[in-house]
């Protein structure tokens, strides 16, 4: 049986494969078409997930005619031609039957079903669904039973994109931007205003909230259209980091209110943390230690939903321990001849294996340098032409985490910590902290080798890596692109 699950249409969009052996393949599409944030499928992901044959069924990651009455009652005009799956699947000669899940839903099984519990508590928290926009769930041998579920109009993640618009970045797209700019803003100047401007009073005491307790976060205003019109007196540069520093601080404190609340509807004490939201590294850490153990899925947003419809659908568990999942660059990863580059020159590309599924890059379509010194953040950033006050992150041998960074770190950049070591600014953001990849034999061994060799040779188990990509574009993807980038930026990069 070959199963394919599609997340398109929307933003992000994302393909995967199925097979009877478990997961073959999932990618974003604007790896193939190099449309950054692409909304659609190619013809070009499409024949490459063809190598594992043609889709027995196509799961698709949301209700469309459920969809299309939000977006009515949104003022977004009637889009049922749009919306038409069928019709839009054709267009690329797909014709499996559908099957349709729950956005939430399977934002949730995205989570839950990759996960190493059996028992957790899910909590998803994105910008719109259909109508819903934070759920929590419980799951267990039963599968995923929706305890609380928030719709639209009232949305955190919908606020959090309308502040990003407010700040001058793109809506959709550029929050991680946002939530790096508060490390440089005063949260207490505007953390009232935030909070009291958009929402009502969280111990409100509405209906719901008094006879059925439940954590409901309600907006004072439609933010679907963005809040442009809010305190047009700050216009400043550092009025916009302390509306940064204020939006990720109101954030923070939804995000513990709503834990909270979780943790007490929660038999297991497992965390489970999905939607877009949970890319937001620097208040993930906040609400950990409330919880026995907690999990996000790599690819928690819309984009990994191409996988948790399927397993919404399947009702399978399948624990995932890494993330390369998606176009493959044969051959050896080239450890040597990227360790001489760093060596030598203190920085080089590397795109080798298959790529990453999701917005982070692991070392396979990483642009990695040297992390020790006081220029190298200056070079890396002038060649990835980005916001000065934008940080990188470090790659760190997972036995030597501890040594180098004090608090909550992963294989997969999920949390900040702390770093301890002054030597190595170039990794350390304005705040202090530094969102750290472990890495371990059992993910990439060709990235593990070359960090092993680094260390040898340097005695510092520590590279800087940032996503491989030409500014504007999407990451690397096949031998072309990184001949492309190569040529572009005149940065060396192995295949
Ligand atoms: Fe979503």
């Amino acid at each position: 049986m070959i199963t394919w699950g599609i997340s398109a249409n929307s933003h992000d969009a994302a393909l995967a494969v199925f097979t009877d052996d478990g997961l073959e393949f999932a990618s974003h599409t604007e790896r193939f078409s190099g449309v950054k944030n692409d909304a659609h499928l190619n013809k070009e992901i499409v024949n490459y997930a063809r190598q594992w044959g043609e889709p027995d069924e196509v799961i698709w990651y949301e209700r469309p005619f459920r969809k299309t009455l939000r977006q009515i009652r949104a003022g977004q005009g009637f889009n049922f031609r749009e919306n038409n799956i069928n019709r839009y699947l054709r267009q690329y000669d797909i014709s499996a039957p559908i099957y349709y899940t729950d956005h939430h839903l399977a934002h949730a099984a995205a989570g839950f079903y990759t996960s190493p519990f059996r028992e957790a508590t899910v909590v998803c928290i994105d910008s719109i669904g259909e109508f819903e926009s934070l759920t929590i769930w419980n799951g267990d041998e039963n599968g995923l039973k929706r305890i609380y579920s928030q719709s639209y109009p009232h949305s955190v993640g919908l606020w959090y994109s309308a502040l990003t618009q407010r700040v001058g970045l793109k809506p959709q797209e550029d929050e991680y931007i946002l939530m790096g700019m508060a490390a440089y803003g005063d949260p207490l100047r505007l953390f009232n205003d935030v909070l009291h401007d958009f929402f009502h009073p969280l111990d409100d005491d509405s209906f719901k909230q008094i006879f059925f307790n439940t954590p409901t976060i309600k907006l004072k205003h439609n933010l679907h259209r963005g809040c442009t019109w809010w305190r047009p007196d700050l216009t400043t540069e550092q009025d916009m980091f302390d509306i940064a520093a204020a939006t990720q601080a109101v954030y923070s404190y939804l995000l513990k209110y709503i834990s909270n609340w979780a943790r007490w509807k929660s038999p297991s004490g497992n965390l489970v943390l999905m939607g877009g939201c949970a890319l937001n590294c620097s208040a993930n850490g906040s609400i950990k230690s409330d919880w026995n153990d907690m999990y996000i899925m790599p690819n928690p947003g819309d984009a990994g939903s191409a996988i948790g419809c399927v397993l919404a659908h399947k009702k399978q568990h399948m624990p995932i321990p890494h993330m390369y999942t998606g176009y493959n660059i044969e051959g050896e990863y080239p450890v040597e001849e990227v360790l001489h580059e760093l060596l030598t020159t203190g920085i080089c590309g590397v795109a080798s294996g298959r790529a990453e599924f999701g917005p982070r890059a692991f070392g396979n379509r990483s642009l990695l340098a040297d992390p020790r010194g006081t220029d190298i953040k200056d070079r890396v950033n002038t060649i990835k032409r980005r916001q000065k006050f934008r940080p990188f992150a470090p790659a760190v041998l997972e036995e030597h985490a501890s040594t180098y960074f004090d608090g909550y770190v992963s294989p997969f950049m999920q949390y900040t910590a702390t770093c301890t070591d002054l030597g190595l600014p170039a990794i350390v953001h304005g705040d202090g902290t530094s969102r750290v990849q472990t890495v371990s034999a059992n993910q990439s061994v060709g990235f593990r080798k070359l960090l092993e060799r680094w260390y040898e040779e340097t005695g510092c188990p520590i590279l800087l890596n940032t996503s491989l990509n030409i500014k504007g574009k999407p990451m690397v993807n096949t031998v072309e692109d990184a001949v492309e980038f190569e040529q572009h930026y005149g940065v060396k990069v192995f295949t």
